[in-house]
């Protein structure tokens, strides 16, 4: 089966529309892709020496081809990382959780990151959106980006409509290639469908190639993103060798889930999302309003205990806030034997929060000095 549809399954995912229940190894199988399994796990550990919290709670979960990967670093062969962000608003949490282990795996295999924004795509597919809007949105991102500490030297973020020179050649190859039935297939377009969409997954298979053409020698690329966007690269990898190139190996990670229990964190349901740019009034009203396992008295609770496997308050901790995994499981214990209630626990999240965005706004704030060491653009001439 090509695309994921929610009339068969109870769960819809697609890199435009993430609803439901979604469930993540019946997505193994419908995109065909495998399983980051221990073997793998512990491959990674003895190639870096280390290990990130994501790998092991399998938040990222799924691959193609990273073993592959993994042989050619082993026999001196680097590759080089590409992720992205479509932006279609400010940056939130949920986000940031894919270019947190970007960066991880930037320091640990020591390579270089291409990160594409696509002003494009949001101004593409969101109707109303306008593209000076999207391209502002992306700047912004791109601070939220920066402030993470990736290496200037070796991180190259890109808005499209800024670089679109360097890109087209590798669109056109790419889109030669893709008739609309395959299109069609996998995104689930149809007439109505306006043409720039249609074209767009050209766009975004560009970058995977784009280390290969600066270097001049086949340089493998791996993508770490959300489960989301593999039908994107599944398109690529079906045409790479037959333009002349490396398919991209994928590492997918599972979508950070929503305050209100339900579905993804997206930054149209504002209440539900935590900003990089709110304040700790902000935070103590979203997290307050949180969706919790919790029990209706607190009574009931001490007696009964409550459910943090289906906690919002829990998940945001085991996703992104608490990388010590004892601690993580620790409070899950104390939720279950009743000895911790939701407002303590809910305030130890907010605290977190808090601290982590007190320090990310000052070096956000540093990032906007920054954008020109980052931001690689075609030459004046060019444009
Ligand atoms: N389409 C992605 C989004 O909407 C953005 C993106 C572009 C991306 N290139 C990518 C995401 C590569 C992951 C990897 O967010």
């Amino acid at each position: 089966m090509q695309q994921n549809d929610r009339s068969e399954e109870g769960f819809t995912v697609t890199p435009w529309e993430v609803e439901g229940d979604i469930d993540y190894e019946k997505l193994i199988e419908d995109f065909g892709t495998e399983s980051v399994d221990n073997e793998l796990l512990d491959r990674i550990e003895e190639v870096v020496g280390d290990t990130h919290f994501m790998l092991r709670r399998g938040i990222f979960y799924s691959h193609r081809d990273l073993d592959r990967i993994l042989d050619e670093y082993e026999e001196g062969k680097k590759f080089a990382l590409y992720t992205g962000r479509g932006p279609s608003g400010h940056t939130h949490v949920g986000h940031l959780m894919p270019w947190i282990f970007a960066k991880w795996m930037q320091d640990k295999f020591d390579v270089e990151l291409y990160f594409q924004l696509t002003d494009d795509e949001k101004f593409l597919f969101n109707f109303d959106s306008e593209l000076e809007d999207t391209y502002s949105y992306a700047l912004e991102n791109a601070k939220d980006i920066i402030a993470l500490g990736f290496d200037p030297e070796k991180t190259h973020i890109f808005i499209d409509t800024d670089f679109i020179h360097e890109l087209y050649p590798l669109a056109l190859k790419v889109g030669k290639r893709l008739n609309f039935s395959n299109v069609k297939a996998v995104f689930g377009f149809d007439n109505s469908t306006n043409v720039g969409s249609i074209f767009y997954t050209a766009i975004q298979s560009a970058p995977c190639f784009l280390p290969t053409e600066r270097e001049g020698e086949d340089v493998p690329v791996l993508i770490p993103c959300g489960i989301d966007q593999d039908p994107h690269f599944r398109l690529t990898r079906d045409i790479a060798e037959t333009i002349g190139y490396l398919k991209p190996a994928l590492l997918h990670n599972k979508l950070a889930p929503s305050l209100d229990g339900t579905g993804k964190m997206s930054a149209s349901q504002p209440k539900t999302t935590i900003f990089t740019t709110d304040q700790p009034e902000d935070v103590e009203q979203k997290i307050n309003e949180a969706f919790t396992g919790g029990r209706i008295s607190a009574e009931e609770q001490k007696k009964k205990g409550g459910n943090p496997d289906i906690c919002s308050v829990q998940n945001y901790r085991f996703y992104i806030f608490e990388s010590d995994d004892e601690k993580v499981e620790d409070i899950a214990e104390r939720c279950r034997n009743g000895d911790i209630l939701c407002g303590p626990c809910k305030q130890l999240l907010k605290d977190n929060i808090n601290q982590f965005l007190s320090e990310h706004q000052e070096k956000r704030k540093k990032a906007e000095d920054m954008l020109d060491d980052f931001l690689v653009k075609d030459c004046e001439e060019k444009r």
